[in-house]
C-alpha cells in the first residue's frame, strides 16, 4: 500500500524534471579562464538540507564536543556547550543526524531517557569500546537541535532493535495526545511533541549496520519504514540504509523495491569519503606531499560521479524523481592525530579539506534534482569537523572547512544556475583522471521567495592549483550586475590549519583584486584558495 504522506523532501523540494542545472568544463586554446554564469537561467532548488550535519556518540563529537554536563565550567545550556551553538548558528545548520552512524544500530533510545542517575549504561563497540552512560539521550538532542534553529534526522536502530522499539521511539517523539509514548515523554518533562522531519531506517546494513545482503535489507526497510507512522499531521521523510560509495547493486536493489518511486521509504542514502590511502593508513591530515594534495582533489570530485551514477539507476525507476539520494556521511577520512584514541576520529582540518568540501559543494550544486541532503561527518571534533574543542583548555578552534559552509550559506533554498569553466590549459592528470585545476558554481536568489531587497547571486570558486595564482573572467550573463562583494579563503600553504595559538591561520578576508570587465568581472585568485562572489543583481 502506498502510504498515505507527502514525503517532506519532495514534496517541499521538488525535482525539476528536465531542467537540471549544468555545468561543464572544457578547454579553450586562447583566452583567458572564465566562470560564464547564466544569470537568467536559474535550475532547481538547491536544497538548505544538503548543508546538513552529522553527530555520532563517537569519541569527543557528543561529549566534550556538543555536550559537556550540567557541572562543566564551560559555559552551557543544560550541558551543551553555548560556544558550539553559537558557531554553528552562524551556519545556519539546516539538520543535524543523530545518534550514528554505526552507534545508531546498538543504541536502544529507552536507556536515555529518564532521570540521568538513573539511565543504564552500556558499551559503544564501534567507537573506543568505551562506557556509554547515556546522559545524552532524546531530550538533550531535541534541546541541541531547538538551539541550533536545525531540524531533527534521527537514525533508527534496525541491526539490533525490534520494529516495535523503533515504532514507539517515533510515538515518542511525535504524538501529540495522551497515547502511552506521548504521555511517557510527558512524565519526563516534555509536554508538546517534537517535529522530526527526517527518520533513517538503520545504517550501513550492508556493514555495521547488521552485514545484511541487499535483499534481506530491503525486506527489512520495508517492514520497519511501515511502523515509523505519521502521527497526527506530523509528517517523516524515512531514509533507507543505502550504498557504500559505488556498491551500485545496492541501490538496484532498493529502487527495484520502488517501482514509479513508490515505497514505504521516500529517500535512500549514499555513504563516501574521501582518503588518499588504503583504510590501514589513510594518510596524515597535516603533513601530505603535492601528489597527495591533488590526489585528494581528485577523489573528491569522485563523489559527483557517485552520485550520478546512483542517480541515473534511480531515475530507470522512478523517473519522476519522488525518492531522493542522500549522501548522509561524506567528508575526508585521515589517519588520527597522532596521541589520541585511534577509536575516536580526531584529525585536524588544512586548506586541503576546506577545497575538499568546497569541490564537494559545487557537484551537489550541479546535482539538486535528485541529491536533496547531504551531512558532513561530523561536526565536532570527528573526522572533517567544522569546530574543534581543546580537551584541556576548552578552546574552540572553527576550521577551514567551517568558513566553506559559512560562506556558501547563501546557496542554501537558492536555485542552481548553469555555470560553464572555460579554462586555457588540458586538465591535470592525477591518479589516471582528469583534473580541471579550476572549479565554480552559482546559485540566484529572488527577493520575492528569500525575504531580501531585490535579487542576488553567489558564485562560488575554487583554484585547486598549489602554487598558481590564478587570473579569471567573469562571464556573467542574462542580468545586469549593479553591486559585488568578494571573500577569499586561503592559507600560507596547502597544509596551513587553524590552532587555539592561531585560530585565524585560514579564515576568510576581502578579496580585493575584483575589478569591472565589460563582460562581467575580473579578479585574482591566490594558489589553494576557496572564493565567493556575491552579486546584487538590477531588477
Ligand atoms: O562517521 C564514522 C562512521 O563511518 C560511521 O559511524 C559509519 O556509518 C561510517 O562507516
Amino acid at each position: 500500500m502506498t502510504p498515505p504522506h507527502a514525503p517532506r523532501l519532495t514534496r517541499d523540494l521538488p525535482a525539476a524534471l528536465g531542467s537540471p542545472a549544468t555545468g561543464s568544463t572544457a578547454r579553450t586554446a586562447d583566452g583567458p579562464a572564465r566562470v560564464v554564469v547564466d544569470l537568467d537561467l536559474p535550475g532547481p532548488t538547491i536544497s538548505r538540507h544538503l548543508y546538513g550535519h552529522f553527530a555520532e556518540h563517537l569519541g569527543r563529537c557528543i561529549y566534550g564536543g556538543f555536550f559537556v554536563g550540567e557541572d562543566s565550567e564551560i559555559p552551557h545550556v543544560g550541558g551543551i556547550r553555548a560556544d558550539v551553538v553559537e558557531a554553528l548558528r552562524a551556519l545556519r545548520i539546516p539538520n543535524l543526524r543523530w545518534p550514528g552512524g554505526c552507534f545508531a544500530d546498538e543504541y536502544h533510545w529507552r536507556d536515555g531517557i529518564g532521570p540521568r542517575e538513573q539511565r543504564p549504561r552500556m558499551v559503544n563497540s564501534h567507537w573506543g569500546d568505551v562506557v556509554e552512560d547515556n546522559s545524552f539521550g532524546t531530550h538533550e538532542f531535541m534541546d541541541l537541535v531547538e538551539m541550533l534553529g536545525a531540524e531533527a534526522y534521527i537514525s533508527g536502530n534496525v541491526g539490533s532493535g525490534t520494529v516495535a522499539e523503533m515504532s514507539e521511539w517515533v510515538e515518542y517523539l511525535t504524538r501529540a495526545d495522551d497515547s502511552p509514548m506521548a504521555a511517557l515523554r510527558r512524565s519526563n518533562g516534555r509536554d508538546e511533541p517534537w517535529r522530526v522531519p527526517f527518520f533513517g531506517i538503520g545504517n550501513e546494513s550492508w556493514g555495521c549496520g547488521g552485514n545484511l545482503r541487499a535483499e534481506d535489507y530491503v525486506g527489512l526497510a520495508r517492514r520497519y519504514s511501515t511502523f515509523v507512522r505519521d502521527h497526527g499531521e506530523h509528517r517523516i521523510t524515512r531514509i533507507a540504509a543505502g550504498a557504500n560509495v559505488d556498491d551500485f547493486a545496492w541501490t538496484e536493489a532498493l529502487m527495484r523495491s520502488a517501482p514509479d518511486g513508490r515505497a514505504p521509504w521516500q529517500a535512500i542514502s549514499l555513504h563516501n569519503y574521501t582518503m588518499t590511502g588504503p583504510w590501514e593508513a589513510k594518510g596524515s591530515a597535516t603533513e601530505f606531499s603535492e601528489r597527495e594534495w591533488y590526489l585528494a582533489l581528485s577523489r573528491a570530485l569522485r563523489t559527483e560521479e557517485l552520485v550520478a551514477r546512483h542517480a541515473h539507476i534511480m531515475d530507470q525507476h522512478d523517473p519522476a524523481q519522488r525518492i531522493a539520494l542522500v549522501l548522509d556521511e561524506w567528508g575526508t577520512w585521515w589517519d588520527v592525530e597522532p596521541g589520541t584514541d585511534p577509536g575516536f576520529l580526531h584529525q585536524q582540518n588544512t586548506v586541503r579539506d576546506a577545497l575538499v568540501a568546497a569541490l564537494h559543494f559545487d557537484g551537489f550544486h550541479r546535482h539538486a534534482d535528485r541529491l536533496r541532503m547531504a551531512n558532513i561527518a561530523q561536526t565536532v571534533n570527528v573526522l572533517q569537523a567544522m569546530v574543534l574543542t581543546d580537551p584541556a583548555t576548552g578552546a574552540l578552534v572553527l576550521t577551514p572547512s567551517y568558513h566553506v559552509f559559512a560562506m556558501n550559506a547563501d546557496h542554501q533554498d537558492a536555485s542552481a544556475l548553469a555555470t560553464h569553466v572555460v579554462l586555457p590549459e588540458a586538465p591535470a592528470e592525477v591518479d589516471g583522471r582528469a583534473l580541471p585545476l579550476m572549479s565554480a558554481s552559482a546559485s540566484v536568489r529572488t527577493g520575492e521567495r528569500h525575504e531580501q531587497a531585490g535579487d542576488s547571486a553567489l558564485i562560488s570558486l575554487t583554484n585547486l592549483s598549489a602554487d598558481t595564482p590564478r587570473t579569471l573572467l567573469l562571464d556573467l550573463r542574462g542580468r545586469r550586475v549593479v553591486g559585488h562583494r568578494a571573500e577569499v579563503l586561503t592559507g600560507e600553504s596547502t597544509a596551513a590549519h587553524n590552532t587555539p595559538e592561531h585560530p585565524r591561520a585560514v579564515a576568510p578576508a576581502a578579496l580585493t583584486t575584483v575589478r569591472e570587465h565589460e563582460r562581467g568581472l575580473e579578479l585574482e585568485l591566490p594558489p589553494h584558495s576557496f572564493a565567493t562572489v556575491a552579486l546584487q543583481l538590477a531588477d
